[in-house]
């Protein structure tokens, strides 16, 4: 059973055209004119588009004494609704906890997924059965570790526990990614906005200025360069960040920044909103910022200094968020965007002219698969490549609201946003999953992808190391002082 898509134009990260796409099963089995299949799908008056990749979601997260709202089977709906055919999921291990057994309790989560899902490895604790464990679990495919360098007493790690790790992500050819903040400081600050009595949502964002996360991103990237590995910094959401970032690419480092559809849209005047549930729904690490950091995140999207743009999706109900009502601190920190990242991308950045349909896509999928090195089977309108495409109508509108959405919260922190571009219809791996408004996919067809090590950047990054090591000098014996 083939499908074609017909009259539509192909929009990819390097160029667009008009051609049609030929399906064969779950792969894209031909491009090109007057193509013809059992099924004909009319894409008229819209873009043929690889479907979106979310490389930081947390469906169903046990985090700050709850679990997010959004589990496996609604964020992959939400997932689908809004253009997002893969999402990757971070594994968190208990500290103490075997990484092989967290993987078995994730695999077990993910069983009612709609679309194709892969995993980070948090490193939440460090031991010698951890670093002989991060093989293994390269091995079943997962190529990438996330270290938290924020949530004193809970996920953090600390800088020798990095280095450590970053040295084995290196040796094993895997790339860390890292949560930005400095944990330390952070804690300090929500202890002084405590002591004052500010323990409203507004003080999550005091004790969590800019200055925390560009100091960790610096750090980061330093101790992953004396590694000898690459490394991806997530929910980049201001200038510092961002800054050093930029810096460490000039020098020629191997860096990544993921700034959040949330970051370059909202700012930090919603934690100051009378109605104290209001703010709360928007609590999240990083806050969100000035606009003037919007900038910068814009900037670095359309200068390529900032490749790929998440939602961090972790959603907790308005209920769930009042376990904080009395100190901030409690707030569970998340918010949700699966559903809304393309769209909202489109219409503030493609409608504005900040971005080009061809760099929408490059952010949105073909950078992030090539970044989680599972470029071209995602990622790509490509023959041989799987048959996940987004039919995309730019001219479809609507006003978002928490009453229509996919995820199961109770509100949406993009309510009353009006956008326009939407996918009409979106295909993963050759099944239509959703169409005009409907949810069609099948409870559990999502697959686990296999992500392999990064044998390129590692070998450039190992051999300009070993090059670049101090030698020691030998000298000979009459070179020595007497007696030595
Ligand atoms: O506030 C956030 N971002 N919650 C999810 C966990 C994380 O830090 O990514
Ligand atoms: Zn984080
Ligand atoms: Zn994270
Ligand atoms: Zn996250």
């Amino acid at each position: 059973m083939s499908k074609v898509i017909k009259g539509g134009t192909v929009v990819t990260a390097d160029h667009s055209f008009k051609a049609d796409v030929l399906i064969e099963g779950e792969t894209i089995a031909a491009i090109g004119q007057n193509l013809s299949g059992d099924e004909v799908i009319d894409a008229t008056g819209c873009y043929v588009m690889p479907g979106g990749i979310d490389p930081h979601t947390h469906p169903a997260m046990p985090f700050m004494g709850t679990t997010s709202a959004d589990t496996n089977y609604s964020a992959t709906r939400a997932a689908l609704a809004g253009g997002t055919t893969t999402i990757v999921d971070f594994c968190l291990p208990d500290p103490g906890q075997s990484l092989l057994e967290a993987l078995e309790i994730w695999d077990r989560k993910s069983v009612s997924s709609h679309c194709d899902y892969s995993y980070h490895m948090a490193i939440t604790w460090w031991s010698e059965q951890v670093w002989r464990e991060m093989a293994e679990v390269v091995d079943r495919g997962i190529n990438t570790f996330k270290y938290f360098m924020a949530y004193k007493g809970a996920l953090m790690v600390n800088d020798d526990e990095m280095y450590q790790s970053f040295l084995r992500c290196a040796e094993i050819g895997a790339m860390p990614l890292v949560h930005a903040e400095n944990g330390d400081v952070v804690a300090r600050l929500q202890q002084k906005y405590m002591d004052k009595g500010v323990t409203g949502p507004e003080a999550h964002a005091f004790s969590r200025p800019p200055e925390v996360e560009g100091e960790a991103a610096n750090r980061a990237i330093m101790i992953a360069d004396m590694a000898g590995v690459p490394v991806y910094i997530v929910h980049v959401s201001c200038e510092p960040a961002h800054e050093a970032i930029r810096r460490a690419r000039v020098n020629g480092n191997r860096v990544y920044g993921e700034p959040l559809i949330q970051h370059l849209t909202l700012d930090d005047s919603e934690y100051l909103h009378q109605d104290w549930d209001y703010a709360a729904r928007r609590v999240m690490s990083p806050p969100f910022r000035d606009r003037k950091h919007q900038d910068s995140l814009w900037a670095g999207l359309q200068s390529g200094s900032l490749q790929v743009v998440a939602t961090d999706h972790c959603a907790f109900t308005t209920e769930q968020k009042q376990f904080g009502r009395e100190d901030f601190r409690k707030i569970p920190n998340g918010t949700g965007g699966l559903e809304e990242r393309l769209p909202v991308l489109w219409t503030r950045g493609v409608r504005t002219g900040r971005l080009t349909m061809n760099e929408f896509v490059a952010v949105t999928s073909t950078n992030i698969a090539k970044i989680l090195n599972i470029f071209p089977r995602k990622g790509a309108i490509m023959v041989g490549a799987d048959a996940d495409i987004v039919v995309w109508d730019p001219e479809a509108k609507k006003t978002i609201s928490a009453a229509t959405q996919f995820s199961a919260i109770d509100y949406s922190v993009f309510e009353g946003v009006e956008v326009s571009g939407l996918p009409r219809l979106t295909i993963s791996r050759g099944e239509v999953c959703f169409a005009d408004g409907e949810m069609k996919a099948r409870e559990g067809r999502g697959k686990f992808l296999r992500r392999p090590p990064f044998p390129a950047v590692h070998h450039a990054l190992s051999s300009w190391k070993a090059l670049q090591t101090p030698q020691p000098v030998e000298r000979r014996k009459e070179n020595m002082p007497i007696g030595v």
